[in-house]
């Protein structure tokens, strides 16, 4: 089989090493891939965002299935394009990708299904967020509907700052992704990553995963893409992943598909686990990155016949049934090495090299890397490498990750110290 991956980042790298070790795949081009993608298959200079070029790329290819990994062209509509040509594609329409392209939309949905959340109101004036505001108890949570490159939320903690962050989101701070906005209660609990596939009917539930989202050690700075993660996360034991399951997952699978949007490809849900339960925090409409590190190198069966039967509409179709997936048992943990500066003003280009070998346990994952003139390996975006390992405990993950770090020189670049810290190794 041919797989075409769409991205070029520490996800993409990580699908692209787990699909090409299935005996089923013989040929993998990437668009536009890395250095690291580059070592498994062919990359053609296509940005994951040029929605026309892509297309264009697919119908010369004629791959069997198409794998898109990051959001921009989901939401731009690549899967509704490809799928009607006839393509097999993992990853959602336009409309189903509204699950993380609107958060307005996804919190109305939520209220259609029952689906727990946090209470929000939507606004689209400083008048109406501010009478909203003056209702809720701080810290204010606020968020720019639109995609705005997991820098669209804004937690105030005060009614002034509030105001503010209000004003000025509305004020196009993310151009059309913030003229409306969604503002809503403060949840307090354990955050997990949970990941399904759905063919858009059937759904296969993955594992959960944590992710560290501030850019420093002991969760100060600002927000950022993710800079570390962890599986298995501690709260998501087997009896809070069939709540999350029963309560969140397939509810928003059903409700997609009686509305006419069925959700094909991997659903991720940002959770909160509280006192009361679990609550949606948001919606993915692909893997994370980091977490799809930590799931690629957690996963023994293969991901191939799963990505198919997503795309073909067959997930639990009797005859043709994908084995269901085989987690090790170990523990993973991904460390991101980023460009100083990051995630606001970061140079690109900066020096980096690896080491010529890894043990079987570790893996670095190219996030934003290229090769200059003189093919080198330079950095080439703020998140520059996922260094992704197994162990017996995410202690022991997080230690071999480390050892790994140590051995990378990238004078230039910074990573947290405290991946995983927060779990404790099993006695
Ligand atoms: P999101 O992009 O919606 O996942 O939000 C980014 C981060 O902001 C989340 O990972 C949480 O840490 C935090 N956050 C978002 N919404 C809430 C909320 N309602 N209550 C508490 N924290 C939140
Ligand atoms: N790591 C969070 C995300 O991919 O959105």
């Amino acid at each position: 089989m041919k797989v075409l991956l769409i991205g070029g980042g520490g996800r993409e790298h990580a699908l692209g090493w787990k699909i090409t070790q299935s005996p089923l795949v013989d040929e993998l081009v990437c668009a536009p891939g890395n250095p690291g993608l580059a070592a498994l298959g062919r990359c053609e200079p296509v940005s994951a965002e040029d929605v026309p070029a892509l297309t264009a790329l697919a119908l010369a290819e004629r791959p069997d299935l198409v794998v898109i990994g990051p959001e921009a062209p989901l939401a731009g509509g690549l899967a509704d394009h490809l799928t009607a040509h006839g393509m097999m594609v993992f990853g959602p329409s336009a409309k189903a990708a509204q699950l993380e392209s609107s958060k307005a939309f996804t919190k109305e949905f939520c209220d259609r299904h029952a689906i727990p959340t946090a209470g929000y109101r939507t606004v689209k004036t400083t008048a109406e967020a501010n009478e909203y505001l003056q209702m809720l108890a701080p810290p204010f949570v606020l968020k720019a509907d639109g995609l705005a490159a997991g820098k669209g939320v804004v937690i105030a903690q005060d009614l002034q700052e509030a105001q503010q962050a209000a004003a000025t989101l509305l004020d196009g701070q993310f151009g059309s992704a913030s003229k409306t906005l969604v503002i809503e209660e403060f949840l307090h609990g354990v955050e997990a990553s949970f990941f399904a596939f759905s063919d858009g009917r059937h759904v296969v539930p993955l594992i959960a995963a944590q992710d560290h989202k501030r850019a420093f050690d002991g969760d100060l700075g600002p927000n950022t893409g993710g800079m570390g993660a962890f599986s298995p996360a501690p709260q998501m034991d087997e009896a809070m992943t069939a709540r999350v399951m029963k309560e969140i997952i397939l509810p928003t699978i059903t409700g997609m598909a009686a509305e006419g949007n069925p959700f094909i490809g991997v659903l991720f849900a940002g959770l909160m686990i509280g006192s009361t339960g679990p609550k949606l925090i948001e919606y993915n409409v692909r893997f994370g990155d980091p977490e799809c590190q930590v799931l690629m190198m957690r996963l023994q069966s293969d991901l191939l016949p799963l990505l198919l039967a997503c795309a073909q509409g067959d997930l639990t179709n009797a005859a043709n049934r994908p084995p269901a997936p085989q987690w090790d048992e170990r523990a993973c943990a991904s460390v991101v090495m980023a460009a100083k500066g990051y995630p606001d003003t970061y140079q690109k280009h900066l020096a980096l090299s690896l080491p010529k070998q890894t043990a079987p346990a570790v893996q670095i994952f190219h996030a934003g890397t290229t090769l200059d003139k003189q093919d080198m390996l330079v950095s080439n975006g703020g998140r520059v490498l996922a260094v992704t390992a197994l162990g017996a405990n995410v202690t022991e993950a997080a230690a071999m990750a480390y050892q790994e770090c140590d051995r990378i020189n990238f004078p230039d670049g910074f990573y947290r110290t405290d991946i995983g810290a927060s779990v404790r190794p099993a006695k």
